[in-house]
């Protein structure tokens, strides 16, 4: 392990940040050069070092770890070309960054940078269908429900997240979406990317062309591989508002029915192979005062016009609420909400169960029940998720030209560990991180399976998870040939 992952999960950079004087700082001062002459080369719009839209910006992360820092300067760009600028004299000085699309990474570090220079995409949001090719060109900082309620009324959606206030870096993770059963991971679904690289060069990768190898690692390798800034993937025709072509909702569960809600988790990944279904499995803790209030969400949907018998064991789970019927694609997008609370130092972790052993499921249930109680001081809430992928989905990401997290065949479960820390806390403390280190240590994955890195803790090696960890590494090495990336943004470990 390198020496900075050891002192990041001992908690020790978000303390030394939090004192962190940043004007006195040489790498500060350093970025701080090379803003002004970015400054004086975009102009003073695209190159903000304070003001309304700067200050907006830099607190504006989900994540209250991600919304603290104050970078000498932030890169608005409103083109490709703005970024290749930027991105040249980054490499040129040598200086720290970062990007933020959407700004929902829940690792601190991934889209925020206190001593070097952000970009940040809310100048590029735009997003188009084209029908005689049949794809939706979005630009990286759209988010996925803009462009569901404005490709809406052409009856066409892009595979994206479940959320609305999520943004297309989900697309560089992978993505799961309620569509993912009969299309594969949201990524499977590229048909070609424009990739500024770190040297500020700009390549078009598609399946096929000289960049091929460049496009595959684009479908999984987070922000290792060079800054997107135009996605071109295949529309998926769900119909309109008005079409009600899901059928679906949410269920309530009280806690009495939370080994119930395990079981039936475990079946479903177990059995499951039906291309038109999809559930998000959310155990909820919520820290209420010093009382902990356990609730469970279902979220089901079919596409079709009703739900069928796979459903049937949570439907008869006793239930506290339940909302289902026929409703469109966006409705079913927003039916959690959009999910862009902010105020809360949020931590990801994830893991990977094969179907088939509840008691593996069990198991986590009960190591994430003592994990939250070991940490409710420091809680506002924390979630135990288990969406199941599918063998379909795997399929279908494999005929579509695969991707290098490459799942073995078989269903299992993406298995997230959401922590949302008490409001305004701005640094993690070091029984939270002792506690989550056992977590882990408590539900390992499934031999085989890859770790979800969009879900992941920044300490875990999902990389090394990977079916085709060593094409990703030889083609970062391609891309990348000084490790400059590595060396100067903070993102996955790994590689
Ligand atoms: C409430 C919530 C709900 C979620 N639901 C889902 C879900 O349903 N399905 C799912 O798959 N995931 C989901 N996620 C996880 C989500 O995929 C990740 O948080 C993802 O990183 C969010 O992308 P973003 O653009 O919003 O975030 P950002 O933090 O802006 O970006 C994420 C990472 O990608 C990098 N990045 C972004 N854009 C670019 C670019 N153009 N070029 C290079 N690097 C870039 C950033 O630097 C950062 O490291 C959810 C997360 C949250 C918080
Ligand atoms: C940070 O350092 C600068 C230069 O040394 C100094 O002027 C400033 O007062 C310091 N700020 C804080 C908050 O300590
Ligand atoms: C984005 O949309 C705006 C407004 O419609 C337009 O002026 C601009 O040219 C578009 N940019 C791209 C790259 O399509
Ligand atoms: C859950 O499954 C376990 C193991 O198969 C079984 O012992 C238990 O009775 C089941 N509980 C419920 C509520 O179904
Ligand atoms: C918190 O607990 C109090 C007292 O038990 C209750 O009235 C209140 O509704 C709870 N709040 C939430 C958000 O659950
Ligand atoms: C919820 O139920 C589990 C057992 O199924 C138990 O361990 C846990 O303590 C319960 N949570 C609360 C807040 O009572
Ligand atoms: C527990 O959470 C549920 C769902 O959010 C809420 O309806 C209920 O009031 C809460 N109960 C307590 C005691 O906080
Ligand atoms: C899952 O379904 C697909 C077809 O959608 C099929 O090709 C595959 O063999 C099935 N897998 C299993 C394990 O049944």
């Amino acid at each position: 392990m390198r020496f900075s992952n050891v002192l990041l999960a001992a908690g020790f950079f978000n303390a030394t940040f939090a004192q962190h004087n940043a004007t006195s700082s040489v790498a500060f001062r350093s970025a701080l050069r090379t803003c002004s002459l970015l400054q004086k080369s975009l102009g003073s719009e695209i190159v903000q070092t304070s003001g309304t839209e700067y200050q907006a910006s830099a607190s504006g992360a989900w994540s209250l770890f991600n919304a603290e820092d104050l970078p000498p300067c932030i890169v608005f760009p409103r083109s490709t070309q703005h970024v290749q600028v930027a991105m040249a004299a980054i490499f040129r000085d040598k200086i720290r960054y970062a990007v933020q699309a959407g700004g929902h990474s829940a690792m601190t570090g991934w889209n925020s940078v206190q001593d070097g220079i952000l970009i940040f995409f809310s100048h590029m949001q735009n997003v188009t269908y084209d029908p005689t090719s049949d794809t939706i060109t979005l630009q990286p900082g759209i988010h996925w429900g803009d462009a569901l309620s404005q490709l809406s009324p052409l009856g066409v959606a892009p595979l994206g997240g479940r959320l609305g206030d999520i943004g297309t870096g989900l697309l560089l993770g992978g993505g799961l979406s309620y569509l993912s059963g009969e299309f594969g991971f949201s990524s499977n679904a590229f048909v070609e990317l424009d990739v500024v690289l770190v040297t500020g060069k700009l390549v078009t990768a598609t399946a096929t062309n000289q960049y091929s190898d460049l496009f595959r690692a684009l479908k999984g390798g987070a922000n290792r591989f060079g800054i997107v800034t135009r996605y071109q993937v295949k529309a998926i025709h769900i119909g309109t508002e008005d079409d009600k072509n899901f059928f679906g909702g949410v269920i309530l569960y009280p806690n009495s029915s939370a080994e119930a809600l395990i079981n039936a988790t475990a079946k479903y990944v177990s059995t499951v192979n039906d291309t038109k279904a999809s559930i998000l499995m959310a155990f909820t803790n919520s820290v209420n005062g010093s009382e902990i209030n356990s609730s469970h969400i279902l979220t089901l949907f079919y596409h079709g016009s009703s739900l069928p018998n796979i459903f049937g064991d949570f439907l008869s789970i006793p239930s506290s609420f339940s909302q289902i019927g026929p409703v469109s694609y966006m409705d079913a997008n927003s039916i959690l909400g959009a999910g862009g609370d902010r105020g809360f130092g949020q931590l990801f972790g994830a893991s990977a169960f094969k179907g088939g052993v509840v008691e593996q499921y069990a198991n986590a249930f009960r190591a994430w029940t003592d994990y939250t109680n070991t940490i409710e001081s420091a809680l506002f809430a924390t979630v135990l998720a288990f969406t199941p992928i599918i063998d379909a989905q795997t399929l279908a990401g494999r005929a579509n030209g695969g991707n290098l997290m490459d799942p073995p065949r078989g269903n299992y479960a993406a298995v997230q560990i959401q922590t949302q820390m008490l409001a305004g806390v701005a640094t993690v403390p070091t029984f939270v991180t002792t506690a989550r280190n056992k977590l882990f240590s408590r539900i390992p994955r499934s031999a085989g399976f890859p770790l979800y890195i969009n879900e992941c803790d920044a300490g875990q090696n999902v990389f090394a998870t990977y079916g085709k960890f060593n094409e990703l590494k030889t083609t970062y090495a391609k891309y990348d040939p000084t490790r400059f990336n590595i060396r100067f943004s903070d993102g996955p470990i790994g590689l």
